[in-house]
């Protein structure tokens, strides 16, 4: 790989892995507008996240192939959740692909997998620049992260269709977001959208309490409920039998279908006429917000930055209102799960 020089233009790669969402074309843009107008710097992208590394399958990129991409969702690049170091000499093919292209430096636009394996290329000397996403928010070392905020938008918006369909009908409606290991999304969009009850991976729950929840609401004269469960949510020990998912490359169990059970159990238990809506990848689709399409411009550009310090093994941060840079290892080295004040002290408050 040919050193990275301070003032002088670069080969930038650019990837984005694990699951799209909202704002990843923004990332992309960015750095390709950063890179070339503010430095003259070439742009490869690589398709389908690690794969396309590994493959050595990619596209160029400029400021002309990135217009009109702002507003829209998913990733130009195309995502994937391979993994290099479960594939025959994946590593060894990925350094191979990047040194071929002669790539200075490599911004990879990731969650805790893509930035993990990152992290672990940088151990073998490629030279990393990171940027977070994921819808779920449970990176570590950065206040939010690319994605968060419309999968929110789109489930409160959710909720809110929901409770009209619910108070005709006088049901308890079971909304299922995403959220694997973290309630992020889950709590945010049920505080948002006046959840009586809220489920999340971090607190198990047990079934009878969500049912008194749900008895003390219908019994002060509102018939109407939404119960909001992340995908990740579990019975407490012994309470609910649930069935167990596969895994994916990266080890992480593939899920869906706890708010099912929820509702089921719900209907039996109070005998309140139930249903469940699973919004799944809705929620990973579409449009971005605004703030999702300045957060990842932002985030893009100073990765540029970054790469251009030559300071590598970093993933840009929000903190506060302040974009910093953070070891790759301190994000990647924990999940962020929820902060138990918020669903304590806030979220909590208003269950029943
Ligand atoms: O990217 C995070 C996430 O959206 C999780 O919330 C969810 O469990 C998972 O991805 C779903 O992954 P896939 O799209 O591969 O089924």
């Amino acid at each position: 790989m040919s050193a990275a020089c301070h003032d002088g233009a670069m080969r930038i790669g650019v990837l984005t892995g694990g699951g799209d969402c909202p704002g990843l074309n923004p990332a992309i843009r960015a750095v390709v507008r950063k890179c070339e107008v503010r430095f003259g710097d070439e742009v490869i992208g690589f398709r389908d996240g690690w794969r396309g590394v590994i493959e050595d399958s990619t596209m160029p990129l400029d400021v002309e192939r990135c217009r009109g991409i702002l507003p829209r969702g998913g990733t130009i690049l195309g995502t994937s959740r391979t993994n290099p170091y479960r594939v025959d000499n994946g590593p060894e093919r990925a350094i191979a692909t990047l040194e071929r292209h002669a790539i200075d430096a490599l911004i990879a636009i990731g969650g805790e997998d893509t930035l993990g394996v990152a992290n672990k290329l940088a151990e073998q000397g490629v030279p990393v620049v990171g940027i977070p996403k994921t819808i779920d928010n449970d990176l570590s070392e950065t206040d939010v992260t690319i994605g968060f905020d419309t999968a929110v938008q789109i489930a409160a918006e959710a909720i809110d269709r929901l409770h009209t369909t619910a108070e005709s009908h006088h049901r308890v409606i079971v909304c299922e977001v995403m959220g694997r290991h973290a309630g992020w999304i889950a709590t945010y969009a049920g505080i948002a959208g006046g959840a009586t009850v809220i489920l999340v991976p971090e607190e198990p729950f047990a079934i009878e309490s969500v049912c008194d929840y749900l008895r003390h609401r219908h019994s002060s004269g509102s018939y109407a409920s939404i119960v909001v469960t992340a995908e990740g949510a579990k019975p407490a020990e012994g309470t609910l039998a649930i069935v167990a998912p596969e895994l994916d490359q990266f080890g992480h169990e593939r899920l869906g279908g706890i708010g099912t059970v929820v509702a089921e159990e719900v209907e039996r238990r109070t005998g309140y006429e139930s249903r469940v809506t699973i919004l799944g990848h809705i929620q990973r689709g579409g449009t971005p917000s605004a703030f999702d399409r300045v957060l990842a411009t932002r985030f893009g550009t100073a990765a540029v930055e970054a790469a251009h310090d030559g300071d590598w093994r970093q993933m840009v941060a929000l903190h506060g209102a302040h974009v910093e840079r953070v070891p790759i290892a301190d994000a990647v080295a924990k999940l962020k799960t929820l902060d138990p004040e918020l669903f304590r002290s806030v979220a909590e408050v208003f269950f029943g």
